[in-house]
């Protein structure tokens, strides 16, 4: 039997003890390079352990693209991104350690509450949204060893790569296609990375493109929040890069009844198809949301615990956010949250 064969078949379950302190549970998550498992530490800490799909192991792009990862998660450190623990390899396959984050990922949370008939509330989408604002300002400034800035552009930022803790905190992860300057790798020109129908026009169109792409981003993140329908994603990819190059996007005010207009004005800065009318960094982005968000509940604790008492409480499968074209109503934007005991409704601001 060749070496290739045996690791296609040979779960990495099999083995008792992966890098000979960690103890592996189950398969979190498999993306396209990557497969991540929930592991336990020698010492009881629940790690993830992120590591390349077996039949890729030999792929010397993808071995690249996975250092640079590995790279970018040890210099950046910041109370809203999955931290790293660490990484090394193992039978000369890369692999990564990242603290486990307990709870749902942001997708997760709001196809919830939408197949739950019901909206997340304001104050909890503001704040999400303002945590990974403030992370991604965090990593946008961030430098290597000796302090050269290292350019980084996330350019994947979607609800699958927001995860919360069981105490509803944000923490922003996957930097598998982020650019750096120090990256060994190169993207070719003309290639795309991250998620299409997340995009902005820019980077959609394979432009040179900079910090506030991702700020373009986590703005189609908090608009599908709050509407609870998709922003650009269409039936095909031809048609979601239509949607993004030509379409005049709808405005939230015309899918959403009762938002704050500070925060109209907010969503419709950083989703300005000329990156010169965005916010200039994600950090003024991030501040601008904490100011309203002030007037809200936050939906932080036993709030957030409450929040998902009450998802759970209520009939419904999980359900994908629809596209834009199949809803014709206007979503009624949620100011309450439930209260502690969920048996009535706290109305806030
Ligand atoms: N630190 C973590 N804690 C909990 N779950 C995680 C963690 N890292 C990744 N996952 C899960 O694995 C999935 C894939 O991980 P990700 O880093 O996004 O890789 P990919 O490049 O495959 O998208 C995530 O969407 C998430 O569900
Ligand atoms: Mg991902």
């Amino acid at each position: 039997m060749n070496a290739l064969f045996q690791r296609l078949i040979a779960p990495i379950t099999k083995r008792k003890w992966f890098a000979g302190r960690y103890r592996l549970k189950r398969r979190l998550g498999t993306g396209g390079m990557a497969e991540v498992w929930l592991a336990e530490r020698d010492d009881g800490r629940a790690v993830a352990i992120k590591r390349i799909l077996s039949h890729l192991d030999d792929d010397a792009s993808i071995r690249l693209c996975f250092r640079d990862e590995a790279r970018l998660g040890s210099l950046l450190n910041h109370p809203h991104l999955v931290r790293q623990l660490e990484h090394g390899y193992i039978d000369q396959t890369p692999f990564i350690v990242l603290d486990y984050v307990d709870g749902l990922s942001l997708r997760q949370l709001a196809e919830k509450a939408y197949g739950a008939g019901t909206t997340l509330p304001l104050g909890l989408c503001l704040r999400l949204v303002a945590e990974v604002a403030e992370a991604l300002y965090h990593a946008h400034q961030a430098t290597d060893a000796e302090g050269k800035p290292l350019n980084l552009v996330h350019r994947d930022i979607s609800p699958d790569n927001i995860l919360l803790n069981e105490h509803g905190q944000a923490h922003l992860g996957d930097f598998g296609v982020a650019r750096a300057d120090c990256n060994q790798r190169i993207t070719a020109n003309g290639s795309l990375c991250g998620k299409l129908a997340y995009m902005g026009p820019q980077q959609a169109s394979a432009e040179r493109i900079d910090h506030r792409a991702d700020q373009f981003s986590l703005a189609v993140v908090l608009f599908e929040l709050l509407a609870c329908r998709r922003l650009l994603a269409d039936t095909t990819p031809a048609r979601t890069l239509g949607r993004i190059l030509y379409t005049d996007l709808p405005s939230i005010t015309e899918v959403t009844v009762g938002l704050p207009q500070a925060v109209v004005k907010i969503i419709d800065k950083a989703l300005s198809r000329d990156p010169e009318d965005r916010y200039e960094n994600c950090g003024q982005f991030a501040a601008d949301l904490r100011l309203v968000g002030r007037h809200f509940d936050a939906c932080e604790d036993e709030s957030y615990e409450a929040l998902l008492a009450h998802l759970q409480s209520l009939d419904g499968q999980p359900e994908p956010l629809p596209l834009a074209a199949r809803v014709k109503r206007r979503v009624r934007v949620r100011r309450w949250v439930p209260v502690a005991d969920h048996t009535e409704l706290g109305f806030v601001a």
